[in-house]
Protein backbone atom coordinates (compact mmCIF):
# COMPACT_ATOMS: atom_id res chain seq x y z
CA UNK A 1 0.00 0.00 0.00
CA UNK A 2 1.23 2.90 -1.30
CA UNK A 3 0.42 5.73 1.70
CA UNK A 4 1.95 9.48 1.38
CA UNK A 5 4.00 9.98 4.32
CA UNK A 6 5.75 13.01 2.78
CA UNK A 7 2.86 14.83 2.64
CA UNK A 8 1.42 13.69 6.09
CA UNK A 9 4.91 14.73 7.71
CA UNK A 10 4.76 18.09 5.53
CA UNK A 11 1.57 18.69 7.89
CA UNK A 12 3.92 18.06 10.93
CA UNK A 13 6.25 20.42 9.97
CA UNK A 14 3.76 23.23 9.37
CA UNK A 15 1.81 22.93 12.57
CA UNK A 16 5.43 23.24 14.38
CA UNK A 17 5.85 26.42 13.32
CA UNK A 18 2.91 27.34 15.44
CA UNK A 19 4.34 25.77 18.62
CA UNK A 20 4.64 27.59 21.94
CA UNK A 21 7.52 26.52 23.56
CA UNK A 22 9.47 29.65 24.78
CA UNK A 23 10.89 27.42 27.63
CA UNK A 24 12.36 24.80 25.97
CA UNK A 25 12.85 26.00 23.17
CA UNK A 26 11.90 22.56 21.13
CA UNK A 27 9.15 23.08 18.95
CA UNK A 28 7.02 19.79 17.93
CA UNK A 29 4.58 18.82 15.43
CA UNK A 30 2.03 16.20 14.94
CA UNK A 31 -0.24 15.11 12.22
CA UNK A 32 -2.38 11.91 12.21
CA UNK A 33 -5.15 10.76 10.10
CA UNK A 34 -8.28 9.44 11.47
CA UNK A 35 -9.97 6.21 9.79
CA UNK A 36 -12.61 8.61 7.96
CA UNK A 37 -9.69 10.22 6.05
CA UNK A 38 -9.60 13.69 8.43
CA UNK A 39 -6.27 15.33 9.19
CA UNK A 40 -5.54 16.16 12.73
CA UNK A 41 -2.73 18.33 13.78
CA UNK A 42 -0.87 19.29 16.90
CA UNK A 43 1.65 21.48 18.62
CA UNK A 44 3.62 21.51 21.99
CA UNK A 45 1.67 24.67 24.00
CA UNK A 46 3.73 25.27 27.35
CA UNK A 47 3.59 27.01 30.14
CA UNK A 48 4.77 29.12 32.60
CA UNK A 49 4.09 26.52 35.31
CA UNK A 50 6.51 23.82 33.42
CA UNK A 51 4.86 21.16 34.35
CA UNK A 52 1.32 21.96 33.05
CA UNK A 53 2.70 22.14 29.38
CA UNK A 54 0.66 20.16 26.60
CA UNK A 55 2.31 17.69 24.19
CA UNK A 56 1.33 17.94 20.51
CA UNK A 57 -0.21 15.12 20.69
CA UNK A 58 -2.34 16.24 23.42
CA UNK A 59 -3.66 18.86 20.79
CA UNK A 60 -3.90 16.09 17.80
CA UNK A 61 -5.95 13.98 19.98
CA UNK A 62 -8.19 16.14 21.41
CA UNK A 63 -8.87 17.42 18.29
CA UNK A 64 -9.78 14.03 16.96
CA UNK A 65 -12.59 14.06 19.69
CA UNK A 66 -13.71 17.71 18.92
CA UNK A 67 -14.42 16.99 15.32
CA UNK A 68 -16.20 13.39 15.33
CA UNK A 69 -13.64 10.97 17.31
CA UNK A 70 -12.89 7.94 15.22
CA UNK A 71 -9.37 5.99 15.21
CA UNK A 72 -6.17 7.26 14.16
CA UNK A 73 -4.60 5.19 11.35
CA UNK A 74 -1.22 7.17 10.57
CA UNK A 75 0.77 9.44 12.63
CA UNK A 76 3.79 11.47 12.37
CA UNK A 77 5.73 14.00 14.61
CA UNK A 78 8.14 16.02 14.00
CA UNK A 79 10.65 18.84 16.10
CA UNK A 80 11.53 22.33 14.74
CA UNK A 81 14.28 21.12 12.45
CA UNK A 82 11.55 19.35 10.64
CA UNK A 83 13.20 15.95 11.76
CA UNK A 84 10.78 12.63 13.04
CA UNK A 85 10.81 12.15 16.04
CA UNK A 86 9.53 9.77 18.52
CA UNK A 87 6.26 10.42 20.47
CA UNK A 88 6.97 10.78 24.41
CA UNK A 89 5.86 7.43 26.74
CA UNK A 90 3.35 9.14 28.22
CA UNK A 91 2.20 10.44 24.55
CA UNK A 92 2.63 6.75 23.22
CA UNK A 93 -0.40 5.83 25.88
CA UNK A 94 -2.28 8.36 24.35
CA UNK A 95 -2.17 6.90 20.72
CA UNK A 96 -2.66 3.41 21.74
CA UNK A 97 -5.95 4.45 23.00
CA UNK A 98 -7.41 6.35 20.36
CA UNK A 99 -4.84 4.37 17.73
CA UNK A 100 -5.01 0.91 18.68
CA UNK A 101 -2.56 -1.79 17.82
CA UNK A 102 -2.79 -1.25 14.41
CA UNK A 103 -1.97 2.49 13.96
CA UNK A 104 0.92 3.29 11.37
CA UNK A 105 3.66 5.56 12.73
CA UNK A 106 6.49 6.86 10.96
CA UNK A 107 9.52 6.75 13.32
CA UNK A 108 13.15 7.73 12.70
CA UNK A 109 13.65 3.56 12.13
CA UNK A 110 10.69 3.63 9.60
CA UNK A 111 7.16 2.66 9.94
CA UNK A 112 5.81 0.80 12.89
CA UNK A 113 2.86 -0.30 14.09
CA UNK A 114 1.70 0.78 17.55
CA UNK A 115 2.61 -2.34 19.11
CA UNK A 116 6.17 -2.08 18.41
CA UNK A 117 5.90 1.54 19.79
CA UNK A 118 4.66 0.62 23.26
CA UNK A 119 4.55 -3.33 23.37
CA UNK A 120 2.43 -5.00 25.98
CA UNK A 121 0.13 -1.65 26.07
CA UNK A 122 -2.68 -1.49 29.05
CA UNK A 123 -5.70 -0.35 27.35
CA UNK A 124 -9.24 -0.35 27.90
CA UNK A 125 -9.52 -4.28 27.63
CA UNK A 126 -7.79 -4.25 31.07
CA UNK A 127 -10.39 -2.42 32.53
CA UNK A 128 -13.31 -4.76 31.79
N1 LIG B 1 7.03 17.16 23.35
C1 LIG B 1 5.93 16.91 22.59
O1 LIG B 1 5.18 17.82 22.25
N2 LIG B 1 5.68 15.64 22.23
C2 LIG B 1 6.50 14.58 22.48
O2 LIG B 1 6.15 13.44 22.19
C3 LIG B 1 7.82 14.83 23.08
C4 LIG B 1 7.94 16.12 23.80
C5 LIG B 1 7.28 18.54 23.80
C6 LIG B 1 7.02 18.78 25.26
C7 LIG B 1 7.87 19.99 25.51
O3 LIG B 1 7.10 21.16 25.19
C8 LIG B 1 9.01 19.89 24.54
O4 LIG B 1 8.63 18.89 23.58
C9 LIG B 1 10.33 19.47 25.17
O5 LIG B 1 10.19 18.31 25.91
Amino acid sequence: MDFDWEALRAHAVEIAGRAYAPYSGYRVGAAALADDGRLLVGCNVENASYGVGLCAECGLVSQLSATGGGRLTHFVCVNGESQVIMPCGRCRQLLSEHGGPELLLMTPEGVRTMTEVLPQAFGPADLT
